[in-house]
């Protein structure tokens, strides 16, 4: 049992023995800590959870309360979304897809190797083989090489975002920290929401880890619909949220600070935890990075993903995750897991970091990134039916389209990749094959004869389709 669940446990004892009655006043957090030798966190995290029961009411700077009746809804359920298993045959077939080196990878979402740092990252790599070889090849610790942690921790300092080395733990890329941070904290069974569409690697990791999904859509101006967000948490208990508030894979989208905001108030009144995937969020094209969720986490309610795939490398498999409490649980899933992450990356990222202006790569990663987008755009809008829609997004890697009626994602899919062109049909994103009229196409190719081409082809294929 958790800390926080064996604290409300005793909290619940309490209240059912009438120690606690109805009306009055829990012991304040500092107290719960203090009494029970846990930290405030822990014990904002036992009151959350009475609170998800119905046991405990919050009142504004007054703390918790012992609740007389179980609470009434928020508002009227608008559409029952029952939590299912992820049953979408599509998601095997993209490990094929993925492993593919003959395409032309308009499906892969990662810049070119040319907009990537390579000659730096193989000096880097070579240097730490040269200079650190036992440690090189020896087993790095469970929670990862100290001296990349703190890095990773300063660059959330100069996002104002505070983070302590302590609780980062080096990941596989972002994926393996979604799974790791699944299976931390949950069980088998337990649902989970997710966005709709979705990444499919986090429908990926669901399904592998059997727990159920239910989906919630974006509004239609953008961000997560928190009307239907207030239904879902009140219709059944969910143990955690997936989701990617920062240019969102495929949408493009970016949460408000004010949605975040208002997101994690409510995750916290039902003790949701959020694991939020922020791969994307240092690819911001104007250079305004949107502040990561954890930023605005007073609850101690958020797992944040991060990884170096989409910015220096994806082969060198290194990601993160912010565990704040869950810390030593995700270390722990981590040993379990590969005993600890490849030290050669790990002494070699750390080393790259050190070097060089991370800032100035990221500047010009993200000008290319902007203008293959606009150019795609612009090809799209040129040589695509013209009732195609396409996303326009303010940074990451994706372009969404949705194809006029008669189109046809999968199809399209499979005919492009007769001609050796990659693109990721719609049905991927989502947990029972949706969006089937839908595709992504990556930015991150820069523009050339070849890539005009394809996407001329492209076009043609989706007109037949429609015609
Ligand atoms: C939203 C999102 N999360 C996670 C990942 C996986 O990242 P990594 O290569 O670090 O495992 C991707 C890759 O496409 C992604 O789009």
């Amino acid at each position: 049992m958790l800390l926080y669940e064996s604290l409300a446990a005793q909290l619940r004892e309490q209240i059912a023995a009438g120690v606690l009655r109805a009306g009055e006043r829990l012991p304040s957090i500092r107290r719960l800590a203090l009494a029970h030798g846990v930290s405030a966190a822990t014990a904002v995290q036992a009151c959350l959870q009475l609170e998800r029961e119905g046991l405990a009411l919050a009142r504004p700077r007054s703390g918790y309360f012992v609740r007389a009746q179980p609470p009434a809804p928020l508002s009227p359920v608008p559409r029952r979304r029952v939590p299912r298993t992820v049953s979408n045959p599509a998601l095997h077939e993209v490990i094929d897809m993925l492993s593919r080196r003959d395409l032309l990878p308009l499906h892969a979402a990662v810049p070119a190797p040319e907009l990537l740092p390579g000659t730096a990252l193989a000096a880097a790599l070579a240097r730490a083989l040269r200079r650190n070889r036992t440690q090189a090849l020896d087993y790095a610790p469970a929670q990862g090489h100290p001296p990349l942690r703190r890095l990773i921790a300063q660059r959330y300092a100069q996002l104002a975002t505070a983070v302590s080395p302590d609780e980062v733990v080096i990941t596989a890329g972002a994926m393996e920290a979604i799974t790791l941070a699944l299976r931390s904290i949950a069980a088998p069974g337990d649902v989970v929401l997710v966005e709709t569409p979705t990444y499919h690697g986090i429908l990926q990791a669901v399904a592998a880890l059997r727990l159920k999904v239910v989906e919630l859509p974006h509004r239609p101006g953008g961000g997560l619909d928190l009307a239907r967000l207030d239904a879902v948490l009140q219709d059944a208990p969910v143990r955690a949220a997936v989701l990617v508030p920062n240019f969102h894979n495929p949408l493009g989208s970016v949460a408000s600070d004010a949605d975040k905001q208002a997101l994690l108030a409510r995750c916290a009144r039902h003790g949701t935890v959020v694991i939020e995937d922020d791969v994307y969020g240092e690819l911001a094209w104007s250079g305004q990075r949107p502040a990561p969720l954890r930023h605005f986490d007073c609850h101690g309610l958020v797992i944040t993903c991060g990884s170096f795939s989409k910015t220096l490398a994806p082969g060198l498999r290194t990601g993160w995750l912010l565990g704040g409490e869950w810390t030593d649980a995700l270390v722990r899933a981590k040993y379990h897991s590969t005993v600890g992450s490849p030290a050669l990356p790990q002494l070699a990222l750390a080393d790259y970091l050190q070097r060089h202006d991370q800032e100035r790569h990221l500047r010009r990663l993200r000008r290319a990134l902007a203008d293959n987008a606009r150019r795609l755009r612009a090809g799209i809008e040129r040589h695509w039916p013209q009732a195609t829609r396409c996303s326009d997004p303010s940074g990451g890697l994706s372009l969404w389209l949705q194809l006029p009626p008669g189109g046809d994602g999968t199809a399209l899919f499979e005919a492009a990749l007769a001609e050796g062109i990659g693109i990721s049909p719609g049905q991927l994103f989502s947990s029972r094959g949706d969006y089937r009229d839908h595709l992504r196409l990556s930015c991150g190719l820069p523009w050339d004869e070849h890539l005009e081409r394809a996407l001329r082809r492209l076009g043609q294929l989706a007109a037949a389709q429609v015609a």
